[in-house]
């Protein structure tokens, strides 16, 4: 069985928030809000994984664990061990701020995590801090050296989200880090969210973002293919490369091939939709994965609403990034 949406993309990718709560306190995904996620409405350990059973007879291949702040959920080696035991996963990913992983990077790659992608603002101590309301910035930086030296990961991925007067001016700088090293270093758009820390005057677009960079950067056709909606590019014989996630100035919403479920268990469809299926109900009530992976698929089929891959994303509706984990 393979799902596929009324346009005709096949969905292959879930990404799965695991909790609400973040240690930092970013303006543009966390806002200030704090009311953390009720244990009671969070899906356990248990359903999660029966769920992630069910989309693996789907045809989903690739799960990112993200959230909030993923580090957060209780065991989460456990969760990462018991996924890597689900025979079609081929892929499990992980997206976290990195401020708590350093101590936990060893026995997560035993586990079976196999993509690392780790979000960061800037390389500048006060800047970080200004951003995200912790001084944790050589934490991340040290999680990025064991992470780079485990080999675990291929080229560990960094995305750096670019916003006007906050961090545009490092955009030089963060390539001249990245380029020596193994890492995918991803500027990402700035999407609209419903946190007040967003504003349309922050956004720097792709164009703009290399200008900015005032580098030469080749294509790299081949790793295009596996890259999501990152456009990935070499500069020289430079290891480390420089890629684009740019959903405002270059939809890529053709390719999109992913779900997004919520730590309460609401399935989306599309970031920039509002609509979504809560799954939690849906296991209580089936027995067998199989009879789960069918409702799933029924219900995707007759309720699910993918946005039609032609139209602008970006039509009013704000979404929480918070609770969906970007
Ligand atoms: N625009 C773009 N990226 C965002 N993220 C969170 N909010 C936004 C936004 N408004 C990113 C985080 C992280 C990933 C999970 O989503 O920086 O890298």
């Amino acid at each position: 069985m393979i799902l596929k949406d009324i346009y005709g993309r096949s969905i292959s990718y879930l990404r799965v928030s695991l909790t609400e709560r973040c240690n930092l306190d970013c303006g543009y995904c966390y806002g200030g809000s704090r009311n953390g996620d009720d244990p009671k409405r969070r899906l356990s350990d248990n359903t999660l994984l029966k769920l992630i059973k069910a989309f693996s007879l789907l045809g989903i291949d690739k799960i990112r664990y993200t959230g909030g702040e993923p580090l957060l959920r209780e065991k989460l080696e456990d969760i990462i061990k018991e996924t890597s035991k689900i025979e079609s996963i081929k892929i499990i990913g992980l997206t976290t701020n990195g401020t708590l992983l350093g101590p936990r990077l060893d026995a997560f790659v035993r586990a079976g995590l196999n993509r690392l992608n780790i979000s960061l603002d800037s390389l500048d101590r006060a800047t970080y801090k200004k951003i995200t309301g912790k001084d944790r910035l050589a934490d991340v930086l040290e999680a990025i050296d064991l992470a780079e030296r485990s080999q675990a990961f291929g080229h560990v991925k960094i995305n750096v989200v670019v916003m006007r007067g906050i961090n545009d001016h490092e955009i030089p700088l963060f390539a001249k880090w990245a380029l020596p090293r193994n890492i995918d270093l991803r500027f990402v758009e700035f999407m609209p969210s419903n946190s007040p820390g967003w504003g349309e005057e922050l956004f720097v677009g792709e164009d703009e973002i290399r200008q900015k960079m005032d580098l030469e950067l080749e294509p790299l056709l081949i790793n295009n293919l596996n890259a999501g909606p990152a456009k990935i590019y070499k500069h020289g014989d430079y290891p480390g490369r420089i890629g684009f996630v740019s959903a405002i100035s270059r939809s890529f919403c053709a390719r999109c091939n992913r779900l997004r479920l919520t730590s309460r268990g609401d399935l989306l469809g599309c970031l920039y939709d509002g609509s979504s299926i809560e799954l939690g109900p849906i296991v209580k009530e089936t027995g067998s994965i199989d009879e789960l992976a069918r409702m799933i698929e029924y219900s995707f089929r007759e309720k699910l609403y993918r946005k039609s891959p032609d139209i602008n994303i970006i039509n009013g509706f704000k979404p929480s990034m918070r609770e969906i984990g970007g």
